[in-house]
Parts: C-alpha cells; structure tokens; sequence
C-alpha cells in the first residue's frame, strides 16, 4: 500500500491542509479534497503516516454517501478527482480524493451519541447529564442509551479543540430553524447507520457529521461520514458494559499515547511500528467488515 502523508498538488490552488485533508480549489465552486494518511489524536497530527488510512476514510464515507443519499443532500459532484488534475498527479488523489460542492460550513459539528462512553461518560458521573442533557440514573460505561442524543460542538480554530455547546446556545449561533433541521437530519443519519453497521457485527457508539449550505441556502452532508475517525465503531462480539469497549478506530494509538508522558500537545511524540501496524489493521477490518468488500486501490 502506497502512502500519502501530505499532499502536493500543484495544478490547483491550495485552499489549506487541515488535519487530515488537503483541499485544493477547482473552479470558484467546487473542491478538491484529498483524504492523506495523517493521524490526529487529541488534535495533535502525528508525524508517521498510517498507509492507507485515507482511502479507508475516503471510501467509507462514499459507502455511506451512496447508503443514506435519500436522507439529505450531499457535496458530491461526481465528478472524477483523476480528471481535475495533471497526469504526474493522479496517483495522489486515486482511492483518496472527491471533488466536492464547495459549500460554506456550518461552525458547528453535528455529534450524536447512542451509548455512554468518552467525554459523555466522563461528563454524565460528573453531572448526570451529557451536554446538558439530563439522563437516566445508573447507566454503566458504555451502555446503550435509551434513544439517540444529540450534542452539538462549535468547530474550532485550527489548533484548537472543539467545544460542546447546549441547544439553545447552537440555536442561538446558527438560528432555530436550521439547528433543529441539523439535528433531526442528523440522528436519523445516526439512526440508520447504525442498524445498518448492526447487521454487520458493528456498533457505532457514537459520531460527528459537518453541514454546509450551497448557494441556495440548501443544507448538505459535508467532510467525512461515519468513518472511524469521526465515530468510535466496536465490534458487537468484543462489547460489554463498564469498561471502554475495544474498537476499530485510534483508540490504539490513544492507548499507547496514554502510556507516555506527553502533554497532548504538538510536537506528538513517535509512533513505534508495531502501533502503527496494528492500527492500520483496525482501520482495514473496519472497512472490510462494513462494506463486506476489500479497500479498493
Ligand atoms: N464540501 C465542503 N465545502 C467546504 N468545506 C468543506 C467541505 N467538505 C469538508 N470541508 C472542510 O474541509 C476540511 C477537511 O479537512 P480536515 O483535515 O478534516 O480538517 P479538520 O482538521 O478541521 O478536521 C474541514 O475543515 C471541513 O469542514
Ligand atoms: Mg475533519
């Protein structure tokens, strides 16, 4: 497996790198975006490149643009990343790049939780909400909640981390109408991935989705969808309750990051081969046990 760590294509203009992603402009209303094989963790980027990482996101998050096109718009224009760049650099954007609407972001991210895990966990034996949200006594570490929440995050600057914000303060950022349109758009988009993911042997416990609006005003599913940077997957056989269950996503390097002493902030500190290796595995399981296909080259 080939690798791309940072993207360098030279027939468009650079719109930025963001953690992940390298987005070029294509025309003054489309994108480029190319998923690299960047790792973040605690929004720290890793200086190793996870091989192959970006075309599992890339071709997860099609998977699941096709799946779940009925529910909302989407940025896809269909067109080919192939066909927008030069021929010395085709090979950079194949199995990794769409060519997206360029849309305006909505700044804030659409979270939704279906199990108690991470800073929910933390948060709700700290309060007994999540976000505000007041839930039932006695929930164990990772137990189903009984529906889906919804608790949205203001995006933060480059460098900074996402912050939890509570409905009224989202509806007061971006208008009642659109954040209630958001988060019922956005559980529904939880809703039936995840029984989809069920039939698979996957729970998704949780994720984050990112909206825009074109220039109708219309909202789309932006960024990534339901890969397993945005979301924590668990294989179903592997899951219990009070404890953090293992999972298909960074959860291994997380764990590793944990063992050190590193204030979780840039420079990241080296990952060792073997940690490197085992998380590509988890990312390549996740997408093969999801889409029942291998990663595509
Ligand atoms: N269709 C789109 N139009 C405009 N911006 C987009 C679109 N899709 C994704 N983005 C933005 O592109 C960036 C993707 O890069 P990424 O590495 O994920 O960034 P980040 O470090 O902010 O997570 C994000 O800021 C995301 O909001
Ligand atoms: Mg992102």
């Amino acid at each position: 497996m080939n690798s791309l760590y940072q993207s360098s294509i030279k027939s468009l203009p650079l719109l930025g790198h963001g953690k992940v992603r390298d987005n070029y402009a294509v025309g003054d209303d489309k994108i480029l975006i190319v998923t690299s094989d960047r790792l973040s963790a605690f929004d720290v980027v890793m200086n190793e490149p996870i091989p192959g990482k970006g075309k599992v996101l890339n071709q997860m998050t099609d998977f699941w643009f096709s799946k779940l096109g009925h529910i909302v718009p989407n940025h896809l224009t269909g067109v080919a990343p192939e066909s927008v760049v030069a021929a010395d650099e085709v090979e950079q954007v194949q199995g990794r790049a769409v060519v997206a609407k360029r849309l305006k972001p909505i700044m804030v991210e659409a979270v939704v939780r279906g199990y108690i895990i991470g800073s929910g966990w933390k948060d709700y034996q700290d309060t007994g909400s999540i976000c505000g949200i007041k839930l039932p006594e006695g929930l164990k570490q990772a137990e189903k909640l009984p529906q889906p929440i919804f608790t949205p995050a203001a995006k933060a600057d480059l460098g900074e981390h996402d912050e939890n914000i509570s409905f009224a303060e989202m509806e007061s950022r971006i208008g009642a109408e659109l954040a209630a349109k958001m988060r019922d758009v956005a559980i529904q988009l939880y809703t039936e991935a995840s029984e989809f993911a069920a039939t698979k042997g996957i729970i998704i416990a949780d994720t984050k989705f990112e909206f825009g609006l074109d220039e109708n005003g219309v909202m789309h599913l932006m960024d990534e969808v339901l890969t397993a940077d945005s979301s924590r997957f668990w294989p179903a056989d592997s899951y219990a309750t009070g404890i953090s269950p293992p999972s298909f996503d960074k959860q291994f390097v997380r764990d590793y990051l944990e063992t050190l002493d590193w204030g979780k902030t840039a420079p990241a500190p080296a990952l060792p081969a073997d940690v490197i290796n085992k998380t590509q595995a988890k990312y390549f399981e996740a997408i093969e046990r999801l889409t029942g296909e291998k990663l595509k080259a």
